[in-house]
């Protein structure tokens, strides 16, 4: 691990001690006007970040509060597709977990695969489909790299997730997401199958953090934030430009639900 990137971090911000990491995905960037008296810094100034590569993904850590909680909050993160390697997030999750994170909140923009999921709704990833068959542990030794994938998605936090939004006024759904490895979005019959193989919605992302999480022993709980129906169940044409303003549409919403249900965690 960069131990460069931690004490970087330590230096940035000395004796601060998050306990829940955010890795923030296309729409949620609101998220961080929630964060009370904010320390920002760019990934350049944390070796081993991954650099800003795709539009409407930016590139800081941003250390605060959210309610009671100190937060760490990744604005950006690295995909898959963007080189091959899906081990992309292993190690600025390994350096927010040592620094004190038990927790990691993910977000996303994802496509839905049912018709009573529309656009714009809000998901809590119950379980997922590693579709592409890789893993960001390929390369680990030890026991622990047979990490089990049973409860992946923490069942208490996803639990709370569902009060907490509920008091927001906000209806979450739950379902399994299917990673699609991208760029390109799927064809109307990868749509049907995703369908059949049980997928509520598909996305490019998040699979490999929720692994390496699980790896490093922190609960996690993910968001979806529907932007499309998929290919082929609908007419609206599949662009990156599409779910970026459908999120942008969203964000505001899907931002202030997702800051109560992380100020409200119960054990963090
Ligand atoms: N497919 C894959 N990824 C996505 C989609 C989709 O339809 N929408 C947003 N991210």
């Amino acid at each position: 691990m960069s131990n460069t990137a931690l004490q970087a971090l330590k230096d940035r911000a000395p004796g601060f001690v998050p306990s829940v990491a955010v890795v923030l995905g296309s729409g949620w960037g609101g998220l961080t006007a929630h964060i009370r008296y904010p320390i920002r810094i760019p990934y350049a100034e944390l070796q081993g970040f991954p650099a800003a590569g795709v539009a409407g993904h930016g590139g800081e850590l941003w250390l605060g509060h959210i309610g009671a909680k100190a937060v760490a909050v990744m604005s950006g993160r690295k995909h898959g597709y963007e080189t091959g390697a899906v081990d992309g997030m292993k190690l600025p999750l390994q350096v927010l977990q040592s620094v004190g994170c038990r927790v990691l909140v993910q977000t996303n923009a994802a496509g839905s695969l049912r018709s009573d999921l529309p656009p714009l709704s809000l998901m809590a990833i119950s379980d997922h489909l590693n579709l592409p068959q890789r893993s960001p542990l390929v390369g680990e030794t030890g026991a622990e790299r047979f990490v089990s994938m049973v409860d992946a998605y923490d069942p208490e936090m996803l639990a709370h997730a569902i009060t907490s939004a509920a008091e927001q006024g906000a209806h979450l759904y739950t379902g399994v997401y299917a990673w699609a490895f991208g760029p390109q979005f799927e064809t109307p019959a990868e749509i049907r199958m995703l369908a059949h193989l049980g997928a509520d919605a598909v996305g490019m992302s998040t699979v490999p953090e929720t692994i390496l999480a699980r790896h490093l022993g922190m609960r996690v709980l993910a968001l979806s934030l529907i932007t499309n129906m998929g290919a082929g169940l609908s007419q609206e044409h599949l662009s990156h430009a599409h779910t970026l303003s459908q999120a942008a549409a969203a964000s505001q919403n899907a931002s202030a639900v997702l800051a109560h249900i992380i100020g409200t965690l119960e054990r963090e």
